[in-house]
């Protein structure tokens, strides 16, 4: 089996930004290797994707997000997660479950067993060897951005929302400690991708 990696963090901690460093390095590398994105990443799970992020779904339950994105989640994993770990592909997914964790049952208020349940029907025991949270406050990571997508429900959800999306990343951080990698990422692009490069070289995934 091959390893799976994913980056979670908080909206704008930079991981489209270090996702694209990072597939720049793997070319060069010449490594076999895919990048998928949550939720998303098949045909039918960037639908899924769609009505997640739709801003005219202001009705949306906390229930129905939650089981949206393990729906999302476990046509990926069939469809494309465990085939190219089989074949030797390293995987890398821009956000996974631990974003279900952090925003459904922390940020929502869902509980961490609601999740683990209806997810443990998505991911057949499919967890990543290592996660790289991109560690950056929300309200730094705005500034950054220049403030939130009006396109995108979930980064209109307010300021508190995303600070208990934060905390509760820290949480599973210290619940986690083998499998997460906590990277500062307060300076450039290119100072995080070092970054990451090394904690990822240290472990012998690269
Ligand atoms: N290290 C950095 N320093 C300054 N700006 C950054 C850095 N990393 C990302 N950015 C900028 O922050 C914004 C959000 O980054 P993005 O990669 O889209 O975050 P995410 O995918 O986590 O939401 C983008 O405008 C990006 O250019
Ligand atoms: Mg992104």
């Amino acid at each position: 089996m091959s390893k799976f990696i994913t980056f979670e963090g908080c909206e704008g901690s930079g991981k489209s930004t270090q996702v694209a460093l990072f597939k720049e390095y793997l070319e060069k590398k010449g490594a076999k290797y895919i990048f998928l994105r949550e939720p998303g990443g098949t045909d039918i799970s960037e639908k899924i994707r769609n009505v997640i992020l739709d801003v005219s779904n202001s009705e949306m339950t906390d229930e129905t997000e939650a089981l949206l994105y393990a729906s999302a989640r476990a046509q990926l994993i069939s469809q494309k997660i465990l085939p190219s770990l089989k074949n030797g592909t390293l995987v890398f997914c821009d956000r996974y479950i631990d974003s279900s964790f952090a925003y459904q049952s922390y940020a929502r208020g869902l509980g961490l067993e609601f999740v683990k349940k209806i997810n443990s029907y998505a991911i057949e025991n499919c967890m990543p060897d290592y996660t790289v949270f991109l560690n950056i406050s929300p309200t730094e990571a705005f500034k950054r951005k220049g403030g939130v997508d009006k396109d995108d429900r979930l980064e209109l959800s307010g300021a508190d929302f995303h600070e208990k999306v934060y905390s509760g990343y820290l949480a599973l951080a210290k619940e986690n400690p083998d499998r997460f990698i906590m990277i500062d990422c307060s300076g450039s692009k290119w100072q995080t991708h070092e970054k990451i490069v090394k904690e990822l070289e240290k472990r012998g995934v690269l």
